[in-house]
């Protein structure tokens, strides 16, 4: 048995509601691993699970991103030992293949108790090895933003090199893509509504930026700047306020991947647009163990490394979540234990 601190949030959520406690962790059976957990990374959607908005009905350990060190493992693993660094998957139970998953019923921190906590033990695949060289903080910021970001752009109609990828601000999700599609040789358009977070997304290598609050018809501009072809591939994180302007900015059959929700959860859709675009709308809910792999191997090989913009306590949680609110952040925020 192991024994150590975890976040509790009580029916109903909210950030009165937010309890750290002591938590359990059994010694694993067969195909199961004992994880001593040291680092989460924060998304929008466990925040929704912290605040409440979609439960949950009951308490629950919050946060889908965790990562840690082996410590014990059942009969029948080997593909661990104690001693690896691992980072947890967002779906354990969607190993490969089409989407097998509708929803969060199964996703840690939401569904079923997350990684706000400092032993787990669980199914073996509800994890996979981390980056060589990565401590725990970057390791975590992995499971949901950065997988989002790798299944967007290679995983439907993949990016080549000279393909033109738009972002959508300076999140967890957007700035990986940038990473990624930089790391691909395609050209990066970036919007952002702050001119200081610009000046970083260009010594980032973005190729052309916009800034979205004062130019609020940014999509036809994204289209002069590629000379007025139109973007390869949207990573649409703003949702119902931005899907628009993302029709504007692509290219006729190219691809809007549907991700985020930060500008609202629905609105009026230009069919007229979309037809005439041919473009794809792509809808993206994270991605399978296998392409998690995939993305760890493409990120030792290329020696990419998180934008880790602040790491908290785990006692700091709420502060962390209400940090993540500001939107200040550029990049991932992370909580360490
Ligand atoms: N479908 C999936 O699988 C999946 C996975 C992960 C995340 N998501 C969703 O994707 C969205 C982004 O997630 P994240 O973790 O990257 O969020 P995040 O780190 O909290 O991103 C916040 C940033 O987004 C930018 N932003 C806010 N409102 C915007 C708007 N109206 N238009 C353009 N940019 C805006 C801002 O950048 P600036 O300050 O630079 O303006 C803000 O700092 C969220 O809605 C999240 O729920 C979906």
């Amino acid at each position: 048995m192991f024994s150590g601190r975890s976040i509790i949030v009580g029916s109903g959520g909210g950030f009165d509601n937010v309890e750290v406690a002591v938590h359990d962790a059994k010694e694993p059976d067969s195909n199961e691993i004992t994880v001593k957990l040291h680092a989460n990374s924060l998304n929008y959607h466990d925040y929704a699970v912290v605040q409440g908005m979609w439960g949950p009905s009951e308490p629950r350990i919050p946060m889908a991103d965790g990562a840690g060190e082996v410590i014990a493992v059942g009969e029948g693993v080997t593909e661990f030992k104690p001693g690896d660094a691992v980072v947890s998957t967002f779906f354990p139970t969607w190993l490969n293949g089409e989407p097998q998953v509708e929803g969060f019923a199964t996703v840690p921190g939401d569904g079923v108790d997350g990684y706000a906590r400092e032993f787990v033990t669980a199914s073996c695949d509800a994890f996979t090895r981390a980056p060589m060289g990565w401590s725990h903080i970057e390791s975590s910021t992995l499971t949901t933003a950065a997988l989002t970001a790798w299944r967007a752009l290679f995983c439907f109609d993949p990016v080549k090199p000279g393909d033109t990828v738009l972002i959508q601000g300076t999140g967890g999700v957007s700035i990986f893509a940038l990473q990624f599609a930089k790391m691909a040789g395609a050209t990066v358009i970036a919007t952002s509504s702050s001119e200081a977070k610009i000046d970083r997304l260009k010594a980032m290598g973005a190729d052309y930026t916009l800034n979205y609050k004062t130019e609020p018809n940014w999509g036809k501009l994204a289209r002069h700047m590629t000379c007025g072809l139109g973007v390869d591939h949207i990573i649409e994180v703003g949702g119902a306020g931005t899907l628009d302007q993302s029709m504007d900015a692509v290219r006729v059959g190219g691809q809007i991947l549907v991700i985020g929700i930060l500008s609202g959860l629905s609105g009026e859709v230009n069919i007229v647009k979309a037809l005439i675009k041919q473009a794809r709308l792509q809808g993206v809910l994270v991605g399978s163990r296998a392409q998690q792999r995939d993305m760890v191997r493409a990120i030792d090989t290329n020696q990419i490394k998180p934008i880790v913009d602040k790491v908290f306590p785990l006692e700091e949680i709420v502060d962390a979540f209400k940090y993540q609110e500001s939107n200040q952040h550029f990049g991932k925020i992370c909580l360490e234990f």
